[in-house]
């Protein structure tokens, strides 16, 4: 039963946003990929520059990877742009510049798992796969009084059947984003608004009084705290950058990293390690960046070195050259603190 007062609500209560009411599969994708772990208020703004610099699959297939990481700067999970990026390079050669139908054939794209499968195949084209995520799993659970663990595959499975045994075969898409909206601003985790949600008579959590409870997830383990030093070496107006090939923040641009120690030492030995002879001229401060998985407790060393010195693997850049580069929103302090020498050396 496809949850009969679901639609209706939806036609009238739904959220405005800018990826809403397109059917076009190549905007209805670079929104739900955007739309994993990130705000739909941060996304917006993110959505709209995006499509303006690249309006279809052409256009992003076309462009260097560097410029579609610039984009998506400050969004975080920057696999997501890379993989983004593969799989419109693939639809170019593949598949004509077409975005395929086939859900098996758009769930095998880099970067697209179940969610965005089903997300992009019932918003775009109208198919019968419910997108669960964190929102629908939280809802569904609830709805139907789920109260075993929803990260066991089992659990995981018989949520799945759930919700393709209600879903609207009609109208999945709206059917989808309904759920999703329920979630995001009725059925909210911890106490979820129960009085304003339409689905109340139909919801077993809600009638047995116990949805703060759900769903049942056994502790995420907390992220691990490491120390870093962050060297900003400047040298005649440029600062050292290099590229990260690292899994996390892969191909973006960082100041010099002594990831796993933080002290002044450490640092000066990084350098060195780098063959490179520069002076301590100071401490910046300190910054923090919370990621999933790892939190980074950065302390700031100012360096200065002669004469542009080449350095293995890295990059000098000016002031300008440094706006123009991917930089992940970890090094927010470090590039206002280098921006900020920068300019001083050009006084
Ligand atoms: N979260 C992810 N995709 C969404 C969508 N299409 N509408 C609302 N919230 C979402």
């Amino acid at each position: 039963m496809p949850y009969p007062p679901l639609l209706p609500w939806y036609e009238q209560n739904k959220r405005v946003l800018p990826f809403r009411g397109t059917h076009d599969p190549y905007a209805v994708w670079v929104s739900e990929i955007m739309l994993q772990q990130t705000r739909t208020e941060t996304v917006a703004g993110y959505y709209t520059r995006f499509l303006r610099r690249f309006p279809d699959i052409a256009a992003l297939a076309a462009a260097e990877e560097q410029e579609v990481l610039k984009y998506w700067e400050g969004l975080g999970y920057y696999s997501r742009a890379r993989n983004l990026h593969r799989a419109a390079q693939i639809m170019a050669s593949q598949y004509d510049g077409q975005f395929p139908h086939d859900h098996e054939a758009v769930r095998a794209l880099p970067g697209i798992g179940d969610y965005t499968a089903a997300a992009i195949c019932s918003i775009a084209f109208r198919q019968p796969y419910p997108a669960i995520d964190g929102n629908l799993t939280r809802v569904i659970s609830r709805l139907h009084g789920v109260r075993e663990d929803v990260d066991i595959p089992s659990v995981k499975r018989e949520i799945a059947r759930l919700a393709e045994e209600n879903i609207d075969r009609q109208n999945p898409g709206d059917w989808n984003q309904a759920l999703m909206d329920i979630g995001a601003t009725i059925c909210t985790p911890g106490t979820p608004d129960c009085g304003r949600c339409p689905l109340r008579e139909l919801c077993d959590a809600c009638e047995a009084g116990d949805a703060d409870l759900l769903p049942v997830r056994a502790a995420a383990k907390p992220p691990l705290p490491v120390a870093v030093g962050v060297g900003l070496v400047v040298s005649e107006g440029h600062i050292l950058v290099q590229q990260r090939d690292a899994a996390l923040l892969r191909g973006l641009w960082v100041f010099i990293l002594n990831e796993g120690d933080g002290t002044r030492t450490g640092m000066d030995k990084r350098l060195r390690a780098l063959g490179l002879d520069a002076a301590f001229r100071g401490e910046l401060g300190e910054a923090r960046h919370v990621f999933t998985h790892r939190i980074w407790n950065m302390t700031l060393y100012h360096y200065e070195a002669p004469g542009l010195p080449p350095v293995r693997g890295c990059q000098w850049v000016d002031a300008a050259g440094l706006a123009a580069l991917p930089l992940p929103t970890a090094m927010k302090k470090a590039r206002e603190a280098g921006e900020r020498l920068l300019r001083e050396y050009e006084k």
